[in-house]
């Protein structure tokens, strides 16, 4: 299914002329987020808790039944604050942890602000109940990097999938077994022992939520 988003996406949506369509807000959320990379074939899996209102974000790697992740994949626990435009990069073990700057607040998580409409279609069977999906495509760029994004949303507005095209990577995100609700809110506070972290100035790599996880 993410791939069949994918390629929608990458055939190119035209961004709709009737605009009428307002963005909608994601609920919150806990479930799973695979990524994977087109380009080199890279693919990650975390869990993830995501509150739309204070858009923070815990993601951590985590193996998932009946997908394999490549060798490269480390296992990460991040929290990414997008207002605040850092993520930390948590230790839980060591008790230690790196502050960093995100360089755009864009995600799978929500259809992101400045994104266009492009199109409502439907996966599967628009007529027969519970055999198709039904799906608004929101695309958009990230400034940071030139990268073009296209988001596809429920008609709940439940984000499901997101392909981001750079010049040097094709990824495709996929949501899975999501919860709407914030199962546990601790995840998304700053560990104590992060308190006080600086964010690190000699880090020259530009970070995005597309690229962190590999
Ligand atoms: C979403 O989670 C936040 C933080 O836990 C909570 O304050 C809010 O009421 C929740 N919203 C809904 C609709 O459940
Ligand atoms: C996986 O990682 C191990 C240890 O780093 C390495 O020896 C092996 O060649 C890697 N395999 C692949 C398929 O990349
Ligand atoms: C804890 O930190 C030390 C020093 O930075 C590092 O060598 C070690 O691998 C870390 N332990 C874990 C479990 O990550
Ligand atoms: C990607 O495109 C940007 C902007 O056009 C350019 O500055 C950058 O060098 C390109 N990177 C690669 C890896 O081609």
């Amino acid at each position: 299914m993410f791939a069949v988003v994918a390629a929608l996406c990458l055939m190119g949506l035209s961004t709709s002329l009737a605009d009428h369509h307002q963005a909608c807000h994601s609920p919150n959320m806990t479930g799973t987020v695979a990524m994977s990379d087109l380009r080199n074939g890279a693919k990650v899996v975390a869990e993830f808790v995501y509150d739309p209102l204070a858009r923070k974000l815990r993601m951590k790697t985590a193996p998932w039944p009946g997908f394999v992740t490549t060798n490269s994949s480390r296992n990460l626990d991040l929290l990414l604050l997008f207002d605040q435009g850092v993520f930390y990069e948590i230790d839980s073990k060591n008790q230690s942890c790196e502050k960093k700057v995100l360089h755009s607040a864009v995600s799978s998580m929500e259809v992101p602000p400045g994104a266009s409409f492009s199109v409502k279609t439907t996966l599967g069977s628009e007529t027969v109940a519970g055999e198709g999906l039904t799906l608004s495509m929101w695309k958009g760029t990230v400034p940071k990097t030139q990268g073009t994004y296209c988001t596809a949303v429920t008609e709940g507005c439940m984000p499901v999938s997101t392909t981001y095209t750079s010049n040097s990577s094709i990824i495709i995100v996929g949501h899975i077994q999501v919860e709407t609700e914030i199962k546990d809110p601790e995840k998304l506070c700053v560990p104590s022992f992060c308190e006080g972290e600086e964010v690190d100035t000699h880090d020259g790599s530009t970070h995005t939520f597309f690229n962190l996880l590999f």
